[in-house]
């Protein structure tokens, strides 16, 4: 058996793919390690969407090569998202042996069979077709508690600042058979929770089968499973998915809506197709079939040509919607991406970073304000663990996705309880057990 090391960035889709490649390896020979001192392959699956994050790879890459140096037989990979970006060009730094993109880990076994020092091998082929239905994934969760379900891959909405269509490709959903079997085999293994992946999943379309469809087909195979899903695009996420989150009691009241700005002229300028206004409405929609379900957001400071203005209009949608998480970035501009070729990058850069500070600043207090309204009242928690701070302590999540911390020397991961809410930081619900359920 050859042992092989991966590290894994970037979002929730590349956890589920490191667990396809640990499949498909695993029927060639090859078994996963998690100490890159004793791999004969080190791989890094790869995230592109900031320049930062690839920054961070090519740092990895140097490190990845210190091993090559004490053993020069090692063979180092770069797979996902910056593998498909770069292409050969990562293979121009004599430094990697394998450059696999997000649809051509089929081929992974051939090419490290091919591979040797000096002759690296590349396949950044994309696909309309590839979902790796029929992969059963090497979950990474060693708790065991919480599973990744990729439903569909690849997206179709370009948004003028992201690069993420380029490197995964046209849109393709899942055959629906093959998720629900899925989930139904991490309930059989244990798993208390699932999460439904997808970069749109309200674009999900299988046959006719839409999301609200699969997300009920979902909740009901599998009664005793939390369900969870990510990411909802503001523009597409339907009534009917609402209705289908209300009606079950399994699916936790979360969404993910990302907004990215306040101001109509910069969402245009992003090409997200919805207003502020409809933005706006659709959380109030949310709010209609469930009060008490959390919304959080991603947001981008300082894109091309955002004045003063529009950015007091991304703070003013905050207080607006009065988010109960938020993922805050600057604008990084993207090679290839239509904002990189029409729009010059022109906010500067400590202008970014004001903007992103302040909106940091606002999400923290109002993440506060948030956790606030929930002392007092009691929350069902899927324990994940012991507290990083107390090992007297356990850590879990609600249905609201928010972090949960109380005394408690009886329970385990898995289990799941009733706490009731006595404070809370801006990061954790500080909580007493109630009772187990
Ligand atoms: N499909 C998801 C987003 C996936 S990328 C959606 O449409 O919401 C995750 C987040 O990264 C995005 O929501 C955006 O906020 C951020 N992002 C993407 N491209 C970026 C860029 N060029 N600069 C800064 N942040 C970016
Ligand atoms: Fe990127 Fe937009 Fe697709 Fe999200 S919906 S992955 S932001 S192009
Ligand atoms: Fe995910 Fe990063 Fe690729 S966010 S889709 S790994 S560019």
């Amino acid at each position: 058996m050859k042992k092989v090391y991966i590290e894994t960035y970037g979002c929730q889709m590349n956890v589920a793919d490191t667990e396809v490649i640990f499949s498909l390896l695993s029927k060639h020979g090859y078994e996963r390690t998690e100490d890159m001192s004793e791999a004969d392959v080190i791989m890094a699956n790869t995230c592109s969407v900031r320049d930062n994050a690839e920054q961070r790879i090519l740092g990895r890459i140097e490190v990845f090569n210190q091993q090559k140096k004490k053993r020069p037989e090692v063979l180092v990979g770069i797979l996902g998202c910056m593998a498909e970006r770069l292409k050969s060009e990562l293979l121009a730094t004599g430094k990697v042996d394998i450059v696999a993109g997000p649809d051509a880990y089929r081929s992974l076994p051939v090419l490290l069979q091919n591979a040797a020092p000096g002759m690296p091998q590349i396949n950044v082929q994309l696909s309309r077709e590839e979902t790796y239905a029929d992969i059963k994934p090497v979950r990474l969760d060693t708790n065991g508690v919480s599973a990744f379900i990729s439903i569909m891959r690849g997206c179709n909405n370009v948004c003028s600042y992201c690069v993420v269509p380029y490197t995964r490709g046209a849109e393709r959903s899942r055959d629906f058979h093959s998720i629900v079997r899925e989930a139904c085999e991490c309930a059989e293994a244990g798993y208390r929770e699932v999460t439904l992946l997808g970069q749109n999943v309200d674009s999900y379309s299988y046959e006719d089968c839409s999301f609200a469809r699969l997300l009920q087909m979902v909740a009901e195979a599998c009664p005793g499973m939390r369900v969870r899903f990510s990411t909802s695009n503001p523009q597409d996420i339907s009534d009917e998915v609402l209705q289908v989150m209300a009606s079950h009691a399994n699916i936790c009241h979360h969404i993910h809506l990302p907004v990215q700005s306040g101001s109509n002229r910069i969402l245009e300028k992003m090409r997200r197709r919805y207003t502020r206004e409809w933005y706006l409405e659709r959380v109030a929609a949310i709010r209609r079939y469930m009060p008490d379900c959390a919304i959080s957001t991603d947001v981008i400071a300082g894109f091309c040509s955002e004045t003063e203005e529009d950015h007091q209009d991304t703070l003013s949608l905050f207080r607006e919607v009065g988010f109960d998480a938020a993922y805050m970035f600057y604008y990084s501009e993207r090679p290839g991406t239509l904002a990189a070729r029409k729009y010059p990058d022109d906010v500067p850069q400590e202008v970014k970073n004001r903007r992103l500070e302040e909106i940091i600043a606002l999400q923290n207090s109002l993440s506060l304000e948030s956790n606030r309204r929930d002392v007092g009242k009691r929350f069902e928690v899927l324990v994940e663990g012991p507290s990083k701070r107390d090992p007297s302590a356990l850590c879990g999540r609600a249905g609201n996705n928010k972090m949960f911390v109380w005394p408690d020397t009886e329970h385990k991961s898995g289990d799941l309880v009733e706490v009731e809410v006595l404070d809370c930081t801006q990061a954790t619900l500080l909580a007493r057990l109630v009772k187990q359920l």
